[in-house]
C-alpha cells in the first residue's frame, strides 16, 4: 500500500517507480471523477501557497484549480508580491508559512533553493518548476503518452533542443524510472549533466529503460513514438543567448520532415508555452529579428493531429491534484 502523506515532491529522483505510477493512476481516477462530475473535496478546511519567483500560466492555474476541487484555500504569491529573497530568507519563510499552510508549491531558480524551503517546512513542499527540474510537468507528460498510446513501457521517447536543463533533465529521470527508451537529441553540450545520466543509468537498469544520446536528429527520430522539445532559451536565462541558441539548435527544431521520420502513431508533446509562429511579442521579436516564422516547433506540426500539446495541459491538473491529495 503506497502512502505519501507528509511527503515533499520536489524531483522525480526521491520518488521510486511504484510511488510514480500510483500517482499517475492516482491522477486519471481524479480525471475520470472530475468529468463524471463527482465531487471529490478530500481537503476541505485546508489551505496551500504557491510562491512563483517566475512566471505561470499552467502551474499555477492547475495548482489553483486542483486546490479548489479538492476544497482547499490558495494564496498566490507572485514574483514581486511577498518579501522572499528580498528581505526574507527561505528558511524564515518556510517557517512562517507552514504555520499556516498544508502545503507549499515553489517556483523559481535553482533546486537547493526548493530543497531549502522543503528543508524547513513542517508541511509538504512541491516543485512548480526550478532550473534543474520540472517533476509535476513529467507527472502529466507521463499520463498523457499512456492516454494516446496505451503503455509507456518501451516506449520510443526523444526529446530535441536544450537537454541539459529542466526539461531534458526531468524528462530522462521520468523515462528512467518508468521504464521508456529515452533518446536526447542535440548538440553535445547541450546534453544533460553525466553525473545525473550516471544516475539514470542504474535506474534504467533496474526498470528496462534505455538512455541514448545522439547528435543526429534523423538517426534519433527514426522509429520514434514520442517527439518532445521545449523553448530553447527558458526562463531566468539572458536574452543574449538567443543567437547561439537558434544557431545551435536549429537543425533540432521539429518540423513535418523529423515527424515523417517517426513511428505510426507517434505523438508530437511540448510542455508550453511554445514559439510555434509570431503570435506573441516575443516570438515576433525574435522571429523578425533573425528572420524566423518558428523556433522549437513548426507551426504545421503544433497544429497537426499528431500533436497532444492541450492534453498534456489539462493533465497538468489533473496529475497536481494526484500529488496534493496524496501527500497532504
Ligand atoms: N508548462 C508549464 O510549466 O507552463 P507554465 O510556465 O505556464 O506554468
Ligand atoms: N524550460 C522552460 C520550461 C517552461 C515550462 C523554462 O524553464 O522556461
Amino acid at each position: 500500500m503506497i502512502n505519501l502523506k507528509g511527503r515533499d515532491f520536489l524531483k522525480l529522483l526521491d520518488y521510486t517507480t511504484e510511488e510514480i505510477e500510483y500517482l499517475i493512476e492516482l491522477a486519471a481516477d481524479f480525471k475520470a471523477k472530475k468529468k463524471a462530475g463527482i465531487p471529490h473535496k478530500l481537503h476541505e478546511g485546508k489551505n496551500i501557497a504557491l510562491i512563483f519567483e517566475k512566471t505561470s500560466t499552467r502551474t499555477r492555474c492547475a495548482f489553483e484549480v486542483a486546490a479548489m476541487d479538492l476544497g482547499m484555500g490558495v494564496t498566490y504569491l507572485d514574483p514581486t508580491g511577498s518579501q522572499i529573497g528580498k528581505k526574507e530568507t527561505i528558511a524564515d519563510t518556510a517557517r512562517v508559512l507552514s504555520g499556516m499552510y498544508e502545503g507549499i508549491e515553489y517556483r523559481g531558480f535553482g533546486q537547493e533553493i526548493v530543497e531549502e524551503l522543503a528543508k524547513y517546512s513542517k508541511v509538504p513542499v512541491w516543485n512548480g518548476l526550478t532550473n534543474e527540474f520540472h517533476p509535476t510537468q513529467i507527472l502529466a507528460d507521463m499520463l498523457t503518452v499512456k492516454e494516446k498510446l496505451g503503455r509507456l513501457r518501451g516506449v520510443n521517447f526523444v526529446y530535441m533542443g536544450d537537454a541539459r536543463f529542466n526539461m531534458g533533465n526531468s524528462l530522462m529521470v521520468g523515462c528512467a524510472k518508468l521504464g521508456l527508451n529515452f533518446t536526447a537529441c542535440a548538440p553535445l553540450k547541450y546534453f544533460p549533466d553525466e553525473t545525473l545520466i550516471d544516475e539514470c543509468e542504474k535506474i534504467a537498469a533496474k526498470t528496462g529503460a534505455t538512455l541514448r544520446f545522439e547528435t543526429d536528429p534523423m538517426k534519433a527520430t527514426a522509429g520514434a513514438d514520442v517527439i518532445y522539445t521545449d523553448v530553447w532559451v527558458s526562463m531566468g536565462e539572458p536574452a543574449e543567448v538567443w543567437r547561439e541558441r537558434i544557431t545551435e539548435l536549429s537543425p533540432y527544431a521539429v518540423t513535418e520532415r523529423i515527424m515523417a521520420n517517426t513511428a505510426e502513431g507517434s505523438i508530437f508533446m511540448h510542455c508550453l508555452p511554445a514559439f510555434h509562429d509570431l503570435g506573441t511579442t516575443i516570438g515576433k521579436e525574435i522571429g523578425e529579428k533573425f528572420g524566423l516564422t518558428s523556433m522549437e516547433v513548426e507551426d504545421s506540426v503544433f497544429e497537426s493531429e499528431k500533436s497532444v500539446v492541450f492534453d498534456e495541459a489539462e493533465n497538468r491538473m489533473h496529475t497536481i491534484k494526484a500529488v496534493i491529495a496524496a501527500t497532504v
